[in-house]
């Protein structure tokens, strides 16, 4: 079992940021989270990672449940990949630097890196396409190129969990097929980490991601499969509008047909 959460919820004072989360992601799983902005995803990231703890209900990530667990230790098998969380950590890092250091998930270098772990992290960033800015300084890159850095720094500690939490932000819609396509490489590996794609958006979930959690104020809206749940029906009332939702490639392009005033 990669993810087990039953009936959690958070709150802080009298609100609550997550309510009677139920969710279990089994090994060989591929997971996508759907949800608008503000309706939880990270927050409930933040509690599979251990950096939230439920105010109830019992969280089990790769076998180990809360409490019982150093999280630090834990922390190192969980890649999570966020432009949100780790941008300010880095400005003048190169490239390089920063995926050597992901191999302990610290933050700066410590001394002289091992010859074999420079050459594991130079192979990672060959294999996203990276070579020729690895040893830029992180700030100068463009930001299809931080998310391609952070996704080879997380990979660096060989996580048997990464989690994507809104990879292509602010992407073209040429770095962004560019990402997904990387993703569903990697998502084919034999060697590959259970994954988990965070989104706002239907059309980034890629034809891997067969299972899906709608998020929603909070709360699961709905969990199951990705083709049972990308239909105009349930985007409508997940979404409160009408859509058209247009299956190519594999992947569902969603259009709004209307906002709300
Ligand atoms: N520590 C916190 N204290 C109070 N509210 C929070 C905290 N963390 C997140 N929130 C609120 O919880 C809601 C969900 O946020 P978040 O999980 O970041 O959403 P998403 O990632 O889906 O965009 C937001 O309304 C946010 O303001
Ligand atoms: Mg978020």
């Amino acid at each position: 079992m990669i993810i087990k959460i039953e009936d959690a919820s958070l709150w802080r004072g009298s609100k609550f940021l997550l309510k009677n989360i139920d969710w279990k992601v089994q090994e060989g799983e591929q997971w996508a989270i759907l949800g608008l902005n503000g309706s939880g995803k990270t927050t409930l990231l933040n509690m599979i990672n251990g950096y939230l703890f439920p105010s109830s209900g019992k969280v089990e990530v790769l076998g180990k449940a809360f409490g019982h667990y150093d999280l630090r230790e834990l922390r190192k098998m969980i890649g999570w990949v966020s432009t949100a969380i780790q941008e300010r950590f880095y400005l003048n890092e190169s490239a390089l630097e920063i995926v050597v250091s992901g191999k302990d998930a610290a933050i700066g270098l410590f001394g002289e890196p091992a010859r074999e772990d420079v050459n594991r992290a130079s192979a990672l960033l060959e294999q996203l396409g990276c070579s020729e800015f690895s040893n830029r300084p992180y700030q100068t890159l463009s930001q299809g190129e931080k998310q391609k850095v952070l996704i080879a720094r997380a990979l660096m500690a060989k996580p048997k969990l990464l989690i994507l939490d809104e990879p292509c932000t602010g992407l073209d819609l040429f770095a962004r097929e560019q990402l997904l396509r990387y993703i569903d490489k990697l998502s084919h590996q034999s060697d590959a980490p259970a994954l988990i794609y965070v989104t706002h958006r239907t059309e980034e979930i890629l034809p891997v991601f067969d299972n899906a959690l709608l998020m929603k104020d909070g709360k699961i809206f709905a969990a199951g499969r990705r083709d049972d749940l990308m239909t105009e029906e349930v985007m409508e009332e997940f979404l409160d509008v009408s859509v058209k939702l247009d299956y190519k490639d594999r992947r569902h392009w969603m259009n709004v047909l209307a906002f709300p005033e």
